[in-house]
C-alpha cells in the first residue's frame, strides 16, 4: 500500500501545526504510521491522496449520516453559498432547520445555535448554572463533552471526588467545581447530591456514552437520573452531540424515553459542516440573552450555508424507514463478525445500538462504566486497524473510538466489510 503522499503532507503539516494536526486523534498516534491525507469522499467511500480507496466507517467522526457528498447536500450548500456565506443577522434557513427540528423532537421547544459540540457543551452548562444559580457540575469518567475547560477534568481518587485538571491550562479552581463520578454508579451519584446538597447545578451526561468505547447504560440507570434531579432541583444535560439524529431523531432521549432538561447537539446537525446548538423548555432557554442574563453569542452561528446543510441531511434522516434501515446494516455486521469471532474462539466483542458500533478485544459484556475496559485489549487495535486499512477499510484512528454506518453504505459494502474484518481479526490475534 502506497501512502508516500500523505506521508509527506504529514511532514509538511508538522512544520505547520502541533503535532502535524488541528485535532489530536487524527494523528494516527495510537495505531502508529502517519495519518492518511484525504482528497475526496463520495457516499461510503474515501480516497486518500496516494488514490487508496477505503470503505469509511468513521464519516468524519458521526456527521456524516448521509454519507460524504449526498447531492441534496451538495446541492444546498452550493446554491446558498452562491447568495452569500455570511451576513452576521437572522435568515429565513435559520427559523426552517429550527421549525424542522422542533416540530420533530418532542423532547424540546427552543434551541439556539452554534458552531460546534464544544460550544454546545459550554452554553449549555453556563444555561443551567445561570438558570439553578448553582456553580458545581457533575460529570461522568469516560464521558467527553468536547475542550471545555470545566469538562476537561479527571476523577480523583475515592467515591465522589472533585476532579482534577485532565490538561495543562485548565485552572484548578475551575476543576474543583466539577465533581466526576463513575458510569452507572447509584451509590457515588447519591454521596456526591449529599456532600454537596444545593450546590450542584448540572448533571451532564453522553445517554449513549461513546467516546470511550461505547459504554451502553443501562436505562434503569438512566431512569434513576431522572428521578434524582427532580428530587435535587439539578438540571439533567444529555450531551446528545453523537447519539442526537443518530439513534433515531429524536436521539437517546426518545431511544430510552426520557425528558432531560437541557440537550446539546452536533455532528450530524450541520451536515457535515460546523453547527451545534443547545435546546430545553421555553421557559429554561428564556434565560439566554437577549431574553435573558446567560450571556452566549456567535458571529458565524445560524450560518446560512451550515442551516442549508443541515437542513438537507435531516430532511432525509425524517424519511420512513431511514434509522431501521440503517439500524438492520449495523446489525448484520456485528451478528457476523461476532458469529467469527465466536468461531474462533477470539475474545471480543462488538457493541452497538442503532448505527454506531464499537469493537472491543476483551470479550467480556457488559462493559458500562471506563474502568471496565481492558487496557491489554485495546492494544489488538492497532493490528486490527492497520489490516483494514490494507484491506481498503477505514475506522477512526483509536481503539476507544465508535465506529458509524451511513446510509450510502449497502449491503455489498457490509459483506465487503465482514470479510475484511474477519481477516483483520486473525491478524489482530496471531500477535
Ligand atoms: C458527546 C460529545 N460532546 C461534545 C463533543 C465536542 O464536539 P466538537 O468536536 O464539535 O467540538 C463531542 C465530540 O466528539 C462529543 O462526542
Amino acid at each position: 500500500m502506497n501512502t508516500s503522499t500523505s506521508q509527506s503532507l504529514f511532514e509538511k503539516a508538522k512544520t505547520l501545526f502541533p503535532g502535524g494536526v488541528n485535532s489530536p486523534v487524527r494523528a494516527f498516534k495510537s495505531v502508529g504510521g502517519h495519518p492518511l491525507f484525504f482528497a475526496k469522499g463520495e457516499g461510503a467511500y474515501v480516497w486518500d491522496e496516494d488514490q487508496n480507496k477505503y470503505l469509511d466507517f468513521c464519516c468524519s467522526w458521526g456527521p456524516l449520516i448521509l454519507g460524504h457528498a449526498h447531492p441534496h447536500v451538495v446541492k444546498a450548500i452550493s446554491e446558498t453559498a452562491a447568495k452569500g456565506s455570511s451576513f452576521g443577522a437572522p435568515t429565513r434557513l435559520e427559523n426552517q432547520l429550527a421549525e424542522l427540528i422542533l416540530s420533530n423532537h418532542h423532547y424540546i421547544e427552543k434551541i439556539r445555535f452554534v458552531s460546534s459540540g464544544t460550544e454546545a457543551a459550554m452554553s449549555a452548562i453556563r444555561l443551567a448554572r445561570g438558570y439553578t444559580g448553582r456553580d458545581k457540575i457533575i460529570k461522568f469518567e469516560g464521558c467527553y463533552h468536547g475542550h471545555v475547560d470545566s469538562l476537561l477534568v479527571k476523577a480523583g481518587s475515592g467515591l465522589a471526588t472533585l476532579g482534577t485538571s485532565s490538561s495543562a491550562g485548565v485552572p484548578q479552581a475551575y476543576a474543583n467545581e466539577t465533581i466526576v463520578v463513575p458510569l452507572n454508579d447509584i451509590e457515588a451519584l447519591e454521596a456526591a447530591v449529599t456532600q454537596y446538597k444545593n450546590q450542584i447545578a448540572v448533571i451532564a451526561i453522553e445517554p449513549i456514552p461513546a467516546n470511550n468505547g461505547l459504554l451502553l447504560q443501562d436505562g434503569e440507570f438512566l431512569r434513576y437520573l431522572r428521578q434524582l434531579c427532580t428530587r435535587e432541583g439539578i438540571l439533567l444535560l444529555f450531551d446528545e452531540v453523537i447519539s442526537g439524529f443518530r439513534v433515531g431523531f429524536e436521539g437517546a432521549a426518545g431511544y430510552y424515553g426520557i425528558q432531560p432538561d437541557v440537550l446539546c447537539f452536533g455532528k450530524i446537525i450541520g451536515g457535515g459542516m460546523p453547527v451545534g446548538a443547545y435546546a430545553s423548555s421555553a421557559e429554561v432557554m428564556a434565560h439566554v440573552a437577549p431574553e435573558g442574563p446567560v450571556y452566549q453569542a456567535g458571529t458565524l452561528s445560524g450560518n446560512p450555508v451550515a442551516m442549508a446543510a443541515g437542513l438537507a441531511q435531516l430532511s432525509e434522516c425524517l424519511r420512513p424507514g431511514f434509522y431501521e434501515e440503517l439500524r438492520e446494516k449495523t446489525d448484520y455486521l456485528v451478528r457476523n463478525v461476532m458469529a467469527y469471532a465466536q468461531e474462533k474462539a477470539y475474545a471480543f466483542q462488538m457493541f452497538s445500538i442503532g448505527s454506531i458500533f464499537w469493537v472491543s478485544f476483551d470479550g467480556v459484556k457488559p462493559i458500562r462504566r471506563m474502568d471496565e475496559i481492558d487496557e491489554r485489549g485495546v492494544q489488538r487495535f492497532a493490528p486490527f486497524h492497520r489490516a483494514l486499512l490494507e484491506r481498503g477499510v477505514y475506522l477512526g484512528p483509536s481503539g476507544y473510538e465508535v465506529g458509524f454506518i451511513s446510509q450510502a453504505h449497502t449491503n455489498a459494502d457490509i459483506d465487503f466489510a465482514i470479510a475484511a474484518m474477519k481477516e483483520a481479526l486473525d491478524v489482530a490475534y496471531a500477535h
